[in-house]
């Protein structure tokens, strides 16, 4: 008998929806297995901000060491500056737990309208691998001379050669265990002076290390055109921290949605605990009416029971998430359907084996 005690944090807006839908899926696909989760809940979010002054207590981090992992909605809304919210929350656990790996999978699914022409399923399935804790995404910085003509800012980026080296081998890791052995890297050192000719550098060395895999390497402003006009060139796509967020909502837009879309932070050394999400954030737009699309939180929860080693029940949720997309009877609106996400769910329980 395995036991695991997840913490989970809704968030804000559909965080909240989705989250208690994505562990609904794991009990019922757990069921025939031999496995039990205890799932402790953070009211950890923007309305904590609003009430207590901080998303989180001082203590946090601390707190969420002790759990096997992470499962987490989506954090930031109106009323909050996003950048207090996301560096309050979500982003120091990024930092604090070193999930240096952004897993980001992109596949089109049977049954999902393409807004690509001539695209099938199969074409596209590749993942972005974004680097996760350093970067562009930094508080270094300032602003000079504020509010006067001469204000200055200054925002630095830093990249490691440890933290560029271990998202660079994770990405060729991956590759390797692929059919198409295929690494391609997301740059700029055409315009960028410093980090991206260093990044460009690494990549050609590690690529050295790794003769049986296919590279290259572009641009990522016509990394972003290649996405939509041939996205079946692509198998493992690596970038910097926001090169790969991009990506990985570029990618999920050319399979229809980015609301289907997961993704892992992953500590790979298993030091700390990894967080699971979807890619999607708390769309207020859409908070509220129960109209959500559940699959990115679902498919996160699977990510997550996989890295505890149960590819079983993992399987068990993608085979419902398959087949019930192929059906193609209860879509939400963001799939071009008219289903709530309650209509969903029961169109995804009942693809369950039971
Ligand atoms: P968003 O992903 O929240 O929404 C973008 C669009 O996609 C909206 O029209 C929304 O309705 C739609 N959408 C997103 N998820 C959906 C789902 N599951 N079902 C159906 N439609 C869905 O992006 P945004 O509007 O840029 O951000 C809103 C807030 O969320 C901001 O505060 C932002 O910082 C935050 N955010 C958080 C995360 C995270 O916590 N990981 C990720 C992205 C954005
Ligand atoms: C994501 C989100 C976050 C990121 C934001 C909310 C800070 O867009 O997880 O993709 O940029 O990492
Ligand atoms: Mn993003």
């Amino acid at each position: 008998m395995s036991h695991y005690r997840i913490a989970v944090i809704p968030g804000d807006g559909i965080g909240q929806e989705v989250i208690p839908e994505g562990i609904k899926m794991v009990e019922a696909a757990a069921k025939p297995f031999d496995v039990t989760f205890e799932w402790v809940e953070f009211d950890w979010s923007c309305e904590r901000y609003h009430r207590e002054g901080a998303m989180m207590p001082e203590d946090g981090i601390e707190q969420l060491a002790k759990f096997d992992a992470i499962y987490l909605g989506a954090v930031g809304y109106p009323g909050v500056p996003d950048h207090v919210s996301l560096w309050g929350l979500l982003l120091p656990i990024r930092r604090q737990f070193d999930q240096y790996v952004s897993l980001r999978p992109v596949r089109l699914f049977d049954g999902i309208a393409c807004p690509l022409a001539h695209k099938e399923p199969g074409d596209i399935d590749f993942y972005v691998v974004r680097e996760n804790v350093e970067g562009e995404y930094s508080a270094i910085g300032g602003i000079q001379f504020e509010g006067t003509e001469r204000e200055i800012v200054t925002q630095q980026n830093i990249f490691t050669r440890t933290g560029t080296d271990r998202i660079l081998k994770y990405a060729f890791e991956l590759a390797m265990k692929r059919e198409k052995k295929h690494v391609t890297s997301a740059t700029k050192s055409n315009g960028i002076y410093h980090s991206m000719p260093y990044w460009d550098k690494r990549f050609a060395n590690m690529a050295n290390h790794y003769p049986e895999i296919q590279t290259d390497q572009y641009h990522i402003d016509i990394l972003t055109a290649n996405f939509v006009l041939k996205p079946e060139h692509f198998d493992v796509v690596v970038g910097s921290n926001l090169f790969g967020d991009i990506l990985s909502d570029l990618g999920p837009a050319c399979t229809g949605t980015i609301a289907i879309a997961p993704s892992a932070n992953i500590n790979p050394e298993r030091q700390f605990p990894s967080m699971f999400e979807p890619v999607h954030g708390s769309a207020p737009d859409i908070a509220g009416l129960g109209i959500a699309n559940p699959i990115g939180a679902i498919w996160s929860a699977a990510m997550m029971v996989q890295h505890l080693g149960h590819d079983d029940i993992h399987d068990v949720m993608m085979g419902a998430v398959e087949s019930t997309l192929k059906a193609g009877k209860a879509l939400t609106k963001d799939m071009g359907g008219n289903a709530n996400m309650q209509e969903m769910m029961a169109e995804l329980m009942a693809h369950m084996p039971s």
